[in-house]
């Protein structure tokens, strides 16, 4: 299935096929998302089958409006109202008591669910049209990087999705904020663009921020963005500090390795011995919009390793940073 380019008539086309219980790649500001019709147990179903993502693994339903809120939530807490209130449409998804007609298909068999208004037009477009919620995770086969272009899409999904709508590169690039507020308290699940210091200057209370995995566990939830091996490139990747770069570059070059590397650094020594180098942005906002298409790009280049320089360790790089780890961490032990 080949991206099409997201006018209104293939917009419409779009929701009709959500109504029939296909499935729909489209669009969001953070990365592109696969689509059902959320009431539709059997259409649901077929996300998991094309991601070939385990079923206990909940969706975020993406809504039209925060009007929308009450047909899929329970009891909302305030707190939900003020972040609706100011992030949405944006990159923030909240967890909430879900209503008892949510299908389990949805939530994994959780009694709560993730909800979100998309900031992409051709997203809302959609929505519009389609008149219901729209069960989407991220369109990457499971544990793979998420798309950021419909291409990427195509490449993943191709077969198993009934269309592709193309609205061109998402801006955010790293997939939304998750917070729960299904608790006592509210906690930070994924980070994402809408920083933690933003969240709790709108709440005016501390979120609940633990070690995800940890969280995961105790939770005894399967959350796959909380999953250690998520968000990877099939090729082995290390994540090293600016200043351990050089030493480890020429080590890899020793051993005779093809080397990829993903820096912001301008002075590496030996480039040309390098198999490939990206040069990435130096402000987080930039460097979130490209990350996964750069991961990408050297994923395709047959190299044995990709090198990534740690980004700075501060709050606005949290989403980075995460996801960094989870494309790095498993491979930590490639040198050994
Ligand atoms: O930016 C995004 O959120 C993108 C775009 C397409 O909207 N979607 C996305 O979906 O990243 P996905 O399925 O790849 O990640 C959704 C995350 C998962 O980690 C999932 O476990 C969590 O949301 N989630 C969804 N419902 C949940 C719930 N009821 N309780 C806890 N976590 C939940
Ligand atoms: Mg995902």
């Amino acid at each position: 299935m080949k991206p099409i380019f997201a006018n209104d008539a293939a917009i419409d086309q779009a929701a009709d096929l959500l109504r029939q219980g296909r499935l729909v790649a489209f669009p969001t500001e953070t990365v592109y998302g696969l689509g059902a019709d959320a009431s539709n147990p059997e259409a649901v179903r077929r996300i998991f089958l094309a991601k070939g993502r385990p079923v206990d693994h909940p969706l975020i339903v993406h809504i039209p409006s925060v009007a929308s809120l009450d047909a899929w939530a329970l009891s909302i807490p305030q707190a939900a109202q003020q972040l609706a209130a100011h992030f949405w449409p944006g990159p923030l998804a909240l967890i909430l008591k879900k209503r008892p007609e949510v299908p389990l298909e949805v939530t994994g068999g959780q009694d709560t669910v993730g909800l979100r208004v998309p900031d992409h037009p051709v997203a809302l477009r959609l929505l519009q049209a389609f008149g219901g919620g729209v069960a989407a995770p991220s369109a990457n086969r499971f544990c793979r990087i998420s798309p950021t272009l419909a291409i990427h899409v195509q490449e993943e999904l191709g077969a198993s999705v009934d269309m592709i709508l193309d609205g061109g590169a998402c801006q955010v690039g790293v997939e939304s904020t998750i917070i729960d507020l299904s608790g006592s308290q509210p906690k930070l699940l994924r980070p994402g663009h809408i920083t933690r210091d933003q969240i709790e200057a709108i709440l005016q209370t501390k979120l609940l921020v633990t070690s995800q995995i940890e969280q995961a566990d105790a939770m005894q939830i399967r959350v796959p963005g909380m999953m250690a091996i998520h968000y990877a490139p099939i090729t082995p990747a290390l994540l090293c500090s600016r200043g351990s770069l050089p030493s480890i570059i020429a080590d890899l070059i020793k051993q005779g390795k093809k080397i990829g590397l993903l820096t912001s650094y301008t002075d590496i020594g030996n480039e040309s011995d390098l198999g490939a180098i990206i040069r990435m942005p130096e402000q987080a906002d930039s460097y979130a919009r490209v990350l996964y298409s750069s991961l990408r790009e050297l994923d395709s280049l047959h190299l044995d390793i990709i090198l990534v320089e740690l980004p700075p360790q501060t709050e606005t790089w949290r989403a980075i940073n995460d996801r960094l780890a989870k494309a790095t961490s498993v491979y930590s032990n490639v040198l050994g």
